[in-house]
């Protein structure tokens, strides 16, 4: 049969997209560097309700069974495999042929291939898929970024292979090439802040409050069904709630190691916000705290070595009912705060590359199939759609309203945690976001003035215009070419 679409890479992710694009009716062709996933493939297929999705023995063959032009999503390692992938491939593509990269790409990568196979006439596309294996199978969030006639190739099969919510599919144009990898690897450095704010908030509960398992199981599904509804509140409840059947004794999460991984793209999300000059303290502050879990060895040796406070309730008193408030609230607005961080990095890389990524289109596309698809989205979709200039999402009156409604609570779950020595890093991170840049004066102007003082650096009045340097002290007087200027 002459194929709607190709996949190649049959790794999870590529399995269960190719057979998601099958389920949707179109026909799939699937190629693989090893046979045997293509094997696998077609046979589930087969079991699913003979899907219509057929192999392929090589790249010739794979490309031969496409109809043209041929539309080719790739599913393989980041890096050099997908260079590999592209010149396995394109040498038998032709111009007006379209090569779409689902994988978690640096987006740099993804603008040089698009440059390389502009000679040949072939269309590139950085696509961030979200959603993992489930998301792939039955409806992820789809970003592409690419040539927008090269996007209106695919847009039929994507639209009705990603996941589908109130106001459509979650896959829609973001602008040209590189901008899709760019604003899946925000998705992923949100997702990183998210999953770290959850972590310390059961860490108070935890430890502070000192409740079990199935009481926070209970508590994360309680608030799964509030402003924080969201995939990450859902499975946190599932995953505190899960007993070990491997002991029958306990719950399977007191059994993990307490070391996170990662396979970079929160990293390059913290690069990418050095590069463009934009505060993301709490997508960083996620970050380190998974550097300093994978220390595990030297934390054990720390934990004999250093002291923390010896704090009682009587100390420092907690009242259940109410910590358990304020860790709602805190948990809200520390998100909040991160994700105006994630959105400020998207918008300052769409300037600085002429991107165009309109903002509330991201939110309303991680809506749903995604890892960070949350209720929140929706308000963010409409502050931005109130106004897709606004600086800074929680300038929006209404998430403005919902911050400042909270930050007593907020405050109160940060000091308790500071007086128990429990590290709350990235809800502390967001307040201190919060109240840095909601203050009209800073004490940057010391900070201005020693860089003056020692190097130089010059100063801005806040009396009169013009650039200023002060001779300081007399130390200073020696240094002859700087001068009180105006
Ligand atoms: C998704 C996830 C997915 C993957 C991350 C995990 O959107 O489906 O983000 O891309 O789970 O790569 O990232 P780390 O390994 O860096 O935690």
């Amino acid at each position: 049969m002459s194929c709607d679409i190709g996949l190649y890479g049959l790794a999870v992710m590529g399995q269960n997209f190719a057979l998601n694009m099958a389920s949707k009716g179109f026909k799939v062709c699937v190629g693989n560097r090893s046979p045997s996933k293509v094997e696998l493939t077609v046979n589930r297929a087969k079991e699913e309700g003979s899907l219509p999705l057929v192999g392929s023995s090589g790249p010739e063959d794979f490309v031969k069974q496409l109809s043209k032009p041929r539309k080719i999503v790739i599913l393989v390692m980041a890096g050099k495999p997908v260079d590999e992938t592209i010149a396995n491939l394109s040498q038998y593509l032709d111009a007006g042929d379209v090569i779409v990269d689902g994988g978690n790409e640096w987006f740099h990568n993804t603008l040089r291939r698009a440059k390389e196979l502009e000679p040949k006439g072939i269309h590139f596309v950085g696509m961030g898929i979200s959603g993992g294996e489930e998301g792939a199978r039955n409806g992820p969030s789809l970003m592409p970024g690419g040539p927008k006639a090269a996007y209106d190739l695919i847009e039929p099969i994507i639209s009705k292979c990603a996941a589908q919510v109130n106001d459509g599919p979650c896959t829609g144009y973001l602008g040209p090439v590189g901008s899709g990898n760019y604003v899946k690897m925000i998705h992923n450095g949100v997702e990183y802040g998210d999953m770290q704010l959850i972590a310390e908030v059961y860490d108070v509960m935890k430890t502070v409050l000192k409740l079990s398992n199935d009481e926070m199981a209970k508590i994360f599904e309680e608030w799964n069904s509030t402003e924080l509804e969201s995939y990450l509140i859902e499975i946190t409840s599932k995953i505190l709630a899960k007993k070990d059947d491997v002991t029958d004794t306990g719950y399977v999460v007191d059994y993990v190691l307490d070391k996170t991984g990662m396979k970079g793209t929160g990293r390059w999300t913290i690069q990418e916000a050095a590069e463009r000059s934009i505060a993301a303290p709490t997508m960083a502050a996620s970050l380190d705290t998974r550097y300093i879990s994978a220390r595990k060895d030297e934390r054990v040796k720390a934990s004999a070595i250093l002291k923390g406070p010896e704090m009682t309730s009587a100390e420092i008193p907690v009242h259940k009912g109410q910590l358990l408030d304020d860790l709602k609230s805190a948990l809200y607005a520390a998100k909040v705060c991160s994700y105006a961080q994630g959105l400020g990095i998207i918008r300052a890389a769409s300037d600085d590359m002429k991107w165009n990524v309109d903002l509330s289109e991201c939110a309303r596309l991680w809506k749903g199939g995604c890892i960070i698809r949350a209720a929140l989205l929706q308000k963010i979709q409409d502050a931005l759609a109130r106004d897709k200039n606004l600086p800074n999402l929680i300038l929006d009156p209404v998430v403005a309203g919902e911050l400042n409604d909270r930050t007593a609570a907020w405050r109160r779950v940060v000091v308790t945690a500071v007086g128990y020595g429990v590290a709350t890093p990235a809800l502390a991170a967001s307040l201190n976001y919060f109240d840095a840049y909601r203050r009209e004066r800073l004490p940057a102007n010391l900070t201005q003035s020693q860089r003056d003082f020692f190097g130089g650096h010059t100063y801005e009045r806040t009396d009169r215009e013009g650039v200023f340097h002060c001779l300081w002290d007399d130390s200073h007087k020696s240094i002859g070419d700087i001068k009180e200027r105006t």
